[in-house]
């Protein structure tokens, strides 16, 4: 294992934050109901024809200049998202294009909420086989495309009008949830991983039995004809209180396996860095797991879930905070749609 690390971060979130309140005028919801359940309090969205690697450049350029860098040293883009720029081709090059990187693979994975630890899992082994050496890891999400409601009634302050407004109430559940962001990460192997620092493990699992937990059912290829699908098949499909339970004893189990594995006690891991998706999952998570709340940082209430991203977003802003330190132990852990979990431990 070429015991990969963090050498450089960056994230990027468009245009301006909207409220909760915000959301309540094109829809029937509250702050009321939103906050206490998942701990959002705002969140951004894409412009209209501002795709994923639009909002992912600035975070991958970030990423380059914080790791001191230039974008002809990456030799490898992974890039996870869930909202692709088009149905094909990936994103990762697009942003590559975007980078100025032609003839570099880009890798697109689709593990959506799970992405971090399956991205760090996919570029240590690259590493390990001796394909890649400085790996840009990128998750962006523009949910923006499939929000149902009235958008020049957000965007204008307005209230919306009554059709629209029954429309949006009607996916409101998963609409609530979701902001866009990109968060990217570069990856290099450490410099002292023969004294054990850099990427200890990584577990990861998939359960397709579980996929209508959370999917899109239109836009794919099962049927003949495929663009002929209702509208609502088009909107994502979320089984909330399903997927809650899922999380709740899917990661501290899986995190207990990788500790045992690697011989690592909770105690001493000194970041637990979640997937955002819910403030009350990773209470739930950090509570069965037996550690202080304040070990797993949240920053749910700035940008909703970014999917993807959010785990690379939380990096960044620990590390520009200057709370990322040379030694210490890391476990990021997330679950999404698939399903698909897992968690990696790394050594900084
Ligand atoms: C979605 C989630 C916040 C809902 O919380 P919950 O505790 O299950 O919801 P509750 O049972 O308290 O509320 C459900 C009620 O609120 C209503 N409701 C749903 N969304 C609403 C909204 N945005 N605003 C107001 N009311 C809403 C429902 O219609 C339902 O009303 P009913 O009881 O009259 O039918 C929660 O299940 C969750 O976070 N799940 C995980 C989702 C996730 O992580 N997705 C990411 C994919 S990896």
């Amino acid at each position: 294992m070429p015991g990969l690390t963090i050498i450089g971060s960056g994230h990027h979130v468009p245009g301006p934050a909207y409220t909760n309140d915000d959301l309540a005028r094109v829809m029937d919801t509250s702050d009321e109901w939103i906050r206490p359940r998942s701990g959002i309090a705002e969140r951004h969205f894409a412009e209209e024809g501002q795709g994923v690697s639009k909002i992912a450049l600035p975070a991958a350029q970030r990423a380059i200049e914080s790791a001191g860098i230039t974008p002809r040293d990456v030799d490898y883009i992974i890039f996870g998202t869930m909202t692709p720029d088009f149905i094909l081709p990936g994103s990762g090059g697009l942003l590559g294009a975007e980078l100025g990187l032609e003839g570099v693979p880009a890798l697109d994975i689709r593990q959506q909420c799970a992405f971090f630890p399956f991205a760090l899992q996919v570029a240590d082994s690259l590493m390990t086989a001796g394909v890649a050496e400085t790996i840009l890891v990128v998750g962006a999400n523009a949910h923006a495309g499939f929000m149902p409601w009235d958008w020049k009634a957000l965007r204008e302050g307005a209230v919306s009008d009554e059709e629209a407004y029954r429309f949006a109430t009607q996916h409101r559940q998963t609409a609530v949830l979701f902001g866009d962001g990109a968060g990217a990460v570069l990856c290099r192997p450490h410099p002292r991983r023969a004294e054990g620092h850099g990427l200890i493990g990584t577990l990861t699992r998939t359960d397709g039995v579980r996929h209508d937990h959370f999917f899109i059912p239109a836009g794919g290829f099962t049927h003949y004809r495929y663009w002929e699908v209702p509208v609502d098949e088009r909107i994502p499909s979320m089984r909330g209180r399903e997927l809650f339970k899922c999380a709740v004893q899917r990661l501290p189990a899986v995190v207990r396996e990788l500790c045992e594995r690697h011989g690592v006690a909770l105690d001493d891991i000194d970041w637990f860095l979640a997937h955002q998706a819910n403030d009350r999952i990773n209470g739930a998570v950090v509570q069965s797991l037996g550690v202080p709340p304040e070990k797993a940082p949240s920053n749910i209430a700035r940008f909703g879930n970014t999917s993807d991203a959010t785990i690379p977003i939380l990096v960044d802003e620990l590390r520009r905070d200057g709370k990322l330190k040379e030694g210490q132990l890391l476990c990021f852990l997330g679950l999404g749609a698939g399903l698909h979990w897992g968690a990696a431990l790394m050594r900084l």
